[in-house]
């Protein structure tokens, strides 16, 4: 394993003229920043954070982190307004103004993405504002007890999650974010020990660095539900571990466990999806012998982080509504990027004409249901008392095509994202079965999605 180790850490870890460049455009525009203020009149100061700061970024990421420090008793509204106004002037005509929880401004600078976040420089960081104040003290946290050594476990913990997909904590993702991996470093004090510990994680996992819950009963009701959670050293209130998924968490359990058994660089660079051609993929649908739909519509003007979990709402939404219909899907997936994408796979196409439908127990009059029933010219079959003991008509099903319930609940569009619901109410195209071949040839991100959906593997496995 320690020739793995070495191997992986001499591809990630950044090297001395890497470590230059980044600092030298760090401090510039930390300067900049701080400059901006001057000359504005702004009473701030520009702070690096993120694993910019910590020299924690795997050498082919290109991120800095800068956050602007205001006075904790500013106004919100003043906060955003000189925020912006400070951010605007650093980055110019580059700058990219987002909205999360706060604005901020993006820019691309000298091939780094940067980050321009105004926030508040809060003292007792468990009465933050909003969750950007944070930050500032993660970073005196962390810089104080990252030594060279454990900064080298770190990168190999943070390339180790990506390899397995796992890597951000962002709403795509739902996985583990790069802070995340420095407190898991830190508790366990080396790469092997977070994986030897982790695989052996069963759900409801609490880490509590600090100590800041005696008890930890008291920790695990207060975050219930979550599969890991890990006490912010820097505010008790909050689980660093809250965005890592079901999903995530076994995923990253069960690739700990294999590397265990059997180590590899393949979890740290795991091979690319197999892009399918037309005719492999025409093939693979061959012999799945399901019902694919892949609904296509213009993707919400919005960020990621808004855009997927609607996308994931609206998918939750098609899912209910097919199996109460007596469908089932086998699996589903939601892409976007240039275009939107739905993708539900069903079990079949069609049900038969005919359907159960059970009426009263025998405690309640059923003479009514009786006889609506009776004259009703759906009736196939009934009334009958099946071996539950129901009173049972057998009738003619309203919808037996799958696609005649998705496009039912398409114009519904009940339970949906609100976004997605507008841009489905603009337009959509349904593909199905073999149909999306065409898709798949037109557009080389939709392709790569359906190659990865339709040879779905553990990374390490592909
Ligand atoms: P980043 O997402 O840029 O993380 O957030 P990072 O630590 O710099 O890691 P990479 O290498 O870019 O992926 C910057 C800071 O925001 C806080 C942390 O303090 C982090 O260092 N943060 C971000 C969180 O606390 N939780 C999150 O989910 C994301
Ligand atoms: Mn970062």
């Amino acid at each position: 394993m320690e020739k793995i180790l070495e191997k992986v850490l001499r591809r990630v870890k950044p090297k001395k003229l890497d470590r230059e460049r980044l600092k030298k455009v760090a401090d510039g525009l930390v300067k900049r920043a701080d400059d901006a203020c001057s000359e504005l009149g702004v009473e701030a100061r520009a702070m690096l954070v993120g694993s910019a700061a910590r020299r924690t970024w795997l050498r082919d990421e290109r991120d800095i982190d800068i956050f602007i420090l205001f006075p904790e008793n500013l106004p919100r509204e003043e906060l955003e307004r000189k925020g912006l106004e400070v951010a605007g002037k650093v980055a110019g005509r580059r700058g990219r103004e987002q909205f999360a929880e706060h604005p901020y401004v993006t820019m691309k600078f000298k091939g780094f993405d940067i980050d321009l976040v105004p926030c508040y420089d809060i003292s007792d960081p468990s009465k933050i504002q909003s969750a950007v104040d944070r930050s500032p003290h993660h970073q005196r946290y962390v810089e104080a007890r990252l030594t060279p050594e454990l900064t080298d476990e770190v990168l190999l913990l943070k390339q180790f999650l990506t390899g397995i997909g796992a890597y951000g904590a962002e709403l795509q993702v739902q996985g583990f974010s790069g802070y995340l991996a420095e407190l898991l470093t830190l508790n366990y004090g080396s790469f092997r020990g977070v994986v030897g510990a982790a695989s052996t994680w069963e759900p409801g996992v609490v880490l509590d660095l600090r100590g800041k819950y005696p008890d930890l009963e008291e920790a695990r009701a207060l975050f219930t539900g979550q599969p890991l959670t890990v006490i912010d050293p820097v505010d008790p209130n909050r689980n660093v571990a809250a965005a890592v998924s079901m999903q995530n968490f076994a995923t990253f359990v069960r690739a700990c466990q294999s590397f265990l058994n059997n180590p590899g660089e393949r979890f740290f660079f795991p091979k690319p999806v197999k892009l399918l051609t037309s005719r492999q993929m025409s093939w693979v649908l061959k012999q799945r012998g399901t019902t694919l739909f892949c609904i296509v519509f213009d993707r919400p003007d919005l960020v990621p982080d808004i855009t997927y979990p609607q996308l994931r709402k609206t998918e939750r939404a098609l899912v209910t509504k097919l199996t109460r219909a007596g469908f089932w899907v086998l699996r589903s997936d939601v892409w976007s990027n240039g275009k939107a994408l739905l993708l539900l796979e069903l079990s079949i196409a069609e049900l038969p004409r005919v359907r159960a439908h059970p009426g009263p127990p025998v405690t309640v009059k059923a003479e009514d249901f009786i006889s609506k029933h009776l004259r009703s010219k759906h009736k196939l079959a009934g009334p009958f008392i099946d071996e539950a003991g129901r009173l049972t008509f057998e009738v003619e099903r309203e919808h037996a095509r799958g696609r005649e319930i998705l496009e039912k609940a398409l114009e519904e569009r009940t339970a949906f994202g609100k976004h997605v619901a507008k841009s489905l109410a603009k337009g959509y195209k349904i593909y199905d079965g073999q149909r999306v071949l065409a898709l798949a040839r037109r557009n080389k991100g939709i392709r790569r999605f359906l190659s990865g959906y339709l040879t779905r593997c553990l990374p390490w496995h592909r």
